[in-house]
C-alpha cells in the first residue's frame, strides 16, 4: 500500500518569515493528517526556520535542489549535508525549471540523485516532456531517457525511497493541467520502466506524483488513478488555506 504524498514546491516565493507563518497556519488547519504525507519545499533561506517550526510534527521538509559535492569552492551551491542539517528529509531533483531555465543535464541530475541518497535524503525526481515533444509523440522516449539516466546509480534496495514526479512541462504554471487519464498513462509507463530497470515488486513500491496546475478542484481525479500516488504542487501551495483544502480533497476528507 503506497501512502499518498503531496508536495508543495514554493519555487522562488516567500521570505523566511512568510514561510514560517504559512506552515504554522497549514499545521493548525490540517491537524493530524496521518493518511497523507505532506512535504513543504521552500527556498533555501527559509529551510532552517521552517525546519524548526515543523520539528516534531508530521509535515516534512524538502529542498528544491542540491549540489552533489560535500563542501568546497562551489560558490552559490548547497550540499546534501547542509540540507539535512536544516531538517530536510526530501529534495526535489531535476525539476523542469532546473533543466530548462538553468540547463541542467540528465548526467547532473543523476549525480544529484546519488548524492542525495548518500546523505540519507529522499529524492523527488522530476521527469516530463516539453509541449513540442508531446506533440511529436515523444513523451515516452523522453521520460524513459530521463529515468534511465537519473537512476543509473540507484540500487534496487534504494528505489522505493524515491518519489517520481511526472510533470509535463506544458502543464506547469499554465492552468492547462493534463487530463487524469493522460497523466495515468505516463505514470503507468513510468512504473513499467521501473519494473524493467529493477523488478515488478520494486516498481510497485515507488510513489509517483503528478504535477502541473494541480488545484483543490482537480487533485482528487489524479489521486483516483491507479498509478498516481500524489501531487507536486506549485502555485496552489502558496496559500495555506488553498493548500490545506487541496490536501484534504486529495484524500476525500
Ligand atoms: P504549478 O502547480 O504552479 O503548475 O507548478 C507545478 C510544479 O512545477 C511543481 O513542481
Amino acid at each position: 500500500m503506497r501512502k499518498p504524498v503531496i508536495g508543495g514546491n514554493w519555487k522562488m516565493n516567500k521570505t523566511p518569515q512568510e514561510g514560517v507563518e504559512l506552515v504554522a497556519e497549514l499545521r493548525d488547519d490540517l491537524g493530524d493528517m496521518a493518511d497523507v504525507e505532506v512535504i513543504i519545499c521552500p527556498p533555501y533561506p527559509a529551510l532552517l526556520p521552517i525546519g524548526s517550526e515543523l520539528a516534531g510534527g508530521n509535515i516534512k521538509l524538502g529542498a528544491q535542489d542540491l549540489y552533489w559535492e560535500k563542501e568546497g569552492a562551489f560558490t552559490g551551491q548547497v550540499s546534501p549535508g547542509m540540507l539535512r542539517a536544516c531538517g530536510c528529509q526530501y529534495v526535489i531533483i531535476g525539476h523542469s525549471e532546473r533543466r530548462h531555465v538553468f540547463g541542467e543535464t540528465d548526467a547532473q541530475v543523476a549525480k544529484k540523485v546519488r548524492a542525495a541518497l548518500d546523505e540519507g535524503l529522499k529524492p523527488i525526481l522530476c521527469v516530463g516532456e516539453l509541449l513540442a515533444e508531446r506533440e511529436a509523440g515523444e513523451t515516452e522516449i523522453v521520460v524513459k531517457r530521463q529515468l534511465e539516466a537519473a537512476l543509473a546509480g540507484v540500487r534496487g534496495e534504494e528505489i522505493s525511497t524515491l518519489v517520481i514526479a511526472y510533470e509535463p512541462v506544458w502543464a506547469i504554471g499554465t492552468g492547462r493541467a493534463s487530463t487524469a487519464e493522460d497523466a495515468q498513462d505516463v505514470a503507468h509507463f513510468i512504473r513499467r520502466t521501473l519494473a524493467g530497470l529493477y523488478d515488478r515488486e520494486k516498481s510497485e513500491a515507488v510513489r509517483i506524483q503528478y504535477g502541473g496546475s494541480v488545484k483543490p478542484e482537480n487533485v482528487k481525479f489524479y489521486l483516483a488513478e491507479a498509478d498516481i500516488d500524489g501531487a507536486l504542487v506549485g502555485g496552489a501551495s502558496l496559500k495555506a488555506a488553498v493548500f490545506a483544502q487541496l490536501i484534504r480533497n486529495s484524500t476525500g476528507r
